[in-house]
């Protein structure tokens, strides 16, 4: 990587290809999920070293409910002990961590676990990890609709008041979005976030990414020309 290299601020990475990683190694799902989950740190403190500010990383979709029990189970797991080495090993790291989503649906306890480890690390001033956590697009505007009809008179609301009510409320948009896994679609992730992100599909599954995948991600992110509609230059020709 060079010194001149444009550097996202806002990085999200749909951390695909979990289950496709374990059944190459004949192993069960989980396996892959357990391994997806030691790539989260990693992953973080790579884009941390590298000047990213926010790191989104989609761990659990609104449509992923859909799953068997026996899976769905494994993964709420997972979560649970993400959480309680969590906690600890971010104030070391000076990450602080977010919610991007709900924990409405898991149990009491485990809503509490997440909610004491975002607390924990609320005061850490590095990169800020948001866990995308039984997230999806369409429901997280919906619920923003939901607030501006209870709030609102519809003639007041702009781009603003929507963005004010989304989880991601007061963060940047998205510059660079990362999907893991060789397919090419975003599955409900961060719509109206990365209205302009660059986007950047790789074949690697994510318990295969490493720095160098990361860094060709950067690379090619700081080779894109964003225009955001306007011309080169930006003048009035
Ligand atoms: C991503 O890996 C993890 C979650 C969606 C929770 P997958 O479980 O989707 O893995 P593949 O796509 O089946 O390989
Ligand atoms: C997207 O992956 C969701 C997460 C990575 C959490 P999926 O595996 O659920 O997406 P589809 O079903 O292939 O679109
Ligand atoms: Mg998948």
């Amino acid at each position: 990587m060079t010194g001149s290299q444009r550097i996202p601020r806002h990085v999200a990475i749909i951390m695909d290809g979990n289950g496709r990683w374990a059944r190459s190694r004949g192993l069960p799902r989980v396996k892959g999920h357990e391994q997806g989950v030691e790539r989260i740190r990693p992953i973080a403190l790579a884009c941390a070293e590298r000047g990213v500010e926010y790191l989104t990383l989609y761990a659990f979709s609104t449509e992923n409910w859909r799953r068997p029990r026996r899976e769905v189970r494994a993964l709420l797991q997972l979560l649970s002990r993400a959480m309680d080495r969590k906690g600890e090993a971010y104030l070391e790291d000076n990450i602080r961590l977010r919610l991007v989503g709900s924990v409405e649906r898991l149990d009491p306890a485990l809503q509490q676990k997440v909610n004491e480890a975002i607390e924990l690390n609320q005061h850490n001033t590095g990169l800020t990890l948001c866990l995308a956590f039984d997230y999806g697009s369409r429901a997280e505007i919906v619920r923003a609709a939901r607030t501006i009809a209870s709030d609102l008179d519809g003639s007041e609301v702009t781009e603003e008041t929507i963005e004010q009510r989304l989880y991601t409320a007061g963060m940047p948009d998205v510059d660079l979005l990362i999907r893991c896994g060789g397919e090419v679609r975003l599955s409900n992730y961060l719509m109206w976030q990365s209205a302009y992100a660059e986007l950047y599909f790789t074949e690697v599954l994510w318990p295969d990414l490493d720095e160098a995948e990361l860094d060709r991600a950067f690379g090619e992110f700081s080779r894109r020309n964003r225009r955001y509609g306007a011309l080169d230059g930006g003048g009035d020709a």
